[in-house]
């Protein structure tokens, strides 16, 4: 089959781990037969360098015709250090969000076995973890009024919902939890919050329609608490936008690094896929940024294309890898390998599994002088 998917690399490192994807699909594309056609276009503090708008209309019209978009990462110091700048690459990530109806944001946790030892919560505590966090993502706080006074001195966010916006995340987020094991847990602040009050009442009107579903509430500051206490307890995690945004970066120690973690967002035609580390530009053109997040979220998207079988050959040679330790520093800091090598290594699993029988790791890395 063919697909037009929208390359958005944006900053930092985020060209460095897209480029490993791109590498997976292109190994993918091989052993299926299918075809992808990759539409470069900008995003972030790029754009912002070549365009003067983080967003450039171009983007949104690449992204709409489009299949999929696989997204990088956005940021760059220069900006974030100045609160007084007009235009932010974040603005870029938030618009095309909105504009595409992208309003579900699934964050999948879980703790792999190889890396349990990585990770710094304990062994114990975290086996078994298996999270899937359902993240509104165009509603809420984010992007309600904001003011700022004449003096200066006095600041305002508004954090609003409609049940609209409740109930279309809830049917998604019921639906995953009968598809998993039947859990769901809203994460708010009812006790406090009257956006959350509404959250929990459309919510719980919404489960009897889902009565396999065993639905349950917990407050944001205590379920930081349980994350890292017990966070096997948990199944589907449904939240408002910034406390999945908080939650979802805590959850991603229990996987022994942030490099690992996929996101989908998901709710229009288009679906955007994207890892949820930052751009980290301390780390851009070193090759060491850890690729496999972005990998994963290309697996994410071949998922939502329904193309199962191609999404588990990309998550099985992710595994592999781990396996293997041929992973880049943040989780392997003793013998670290570098971004493209991990790239090479996937792509080239992906292609020649069957190598496994002969010096495995030099075979797929390009070393073995057995042929
Ligand atoms: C994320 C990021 C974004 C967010 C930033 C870059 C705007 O932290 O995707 O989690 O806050 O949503
Ligand atoms: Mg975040």
């Amino acid at each position: 089959m063919k697909f037009n998917i929208a390359l958005l690399s944006g900053d930092g490192i985020g060209p460095e781990v897209t480029a490993q994807a791109v590498k997976a699909l292109d190994a993918i594309a091989d052993v299926y037969d299918h075809t992808f056609t990759y539409n470069k276009a900008l995003v972030g503090a790029i754009a912002i360098d070549q365009t003067g708008n983080p967003l450039p209309e171009e983007t949104i019209d690449i992204c709409e015709e489009s299949d999929a978009v696989l997204f990088g990462a956005i940021g760059d110091p220069k900006y974030d250090n100045d609160p007084s700048a007009k235009v932010r690459p974040e603005q870029g990530l938030l618009r095309l969000r909105k504009s595409l109806g992208l309003f579900c944001n699934v964050r999948p946790v879980k703790a792999y076995e190889k890396l349990i030892d990585k990770s710094p919560l304990k062994r114990e505590i975290i086996t078994g973890t298996d999270i899937s966090i359902y993240r509104e993502l165009t509603g809420g706080i984010y992007f309600g009024t904001k003011e700022l006074s004449e003096d200066g001195q006095v600041a305002s966010d508004g954090c609003t919902y409609s049940v609209e916006e409740i109930e279309r995340i809830a049917h998604l987020a019921f639906k995953e939890a009968q598809n998993r094991r039947k859990k769901l847990t809203l994460v708010d602040k009812a006790n406090v919050l009257e956006t959350s009050r509404l959250w929990r009442k459309t919510v719980t009107a919404l489960a009897k329609q889902y009565d396999d579903v065993q639905l349950d509430f917990l407050f944001v500051d205590n379920a930081a608490m349980q994350m890292i206490l017990n966070p096997s307890q948990f199944d589907v995690i449904l939240t408002e936008n910034l406390f999945g945004d908080i939650i979802s970066d805590e959850a991603s120690v229990i996987g022994g690094s942030i490099g690992l973690l996929a996101s989908a967002s998901v709710g229009s035609k288009v679906g955007l896929f994207e890892p949820i580390h930052g751009s980290f530009p301390q780390g851009a053109g070193k090759d060491i940024a850890n690729p496999l997040a972005s990998i994963l979220s290309a697996a994410m998207m071949l998922r939502h294309l329904d193309l199962n079988k191609e999404a588990d050959t990309i998550e099985a040679a992710v595994e592999k890898s781990l396996e293997l330790g041929i992973t880049t520093g943040d989780i392997n800091p003793d013998n670290p390998f570098p971004t493209s090598k991990v790239g090479d290594f996937i792509a080239d699993y992906i292609t020649h599994p069957e190598d496994t029988n002969v010096n495995f790791r030099n075979v797929h890395m390009g070393q073995s002088t057995i042929i």
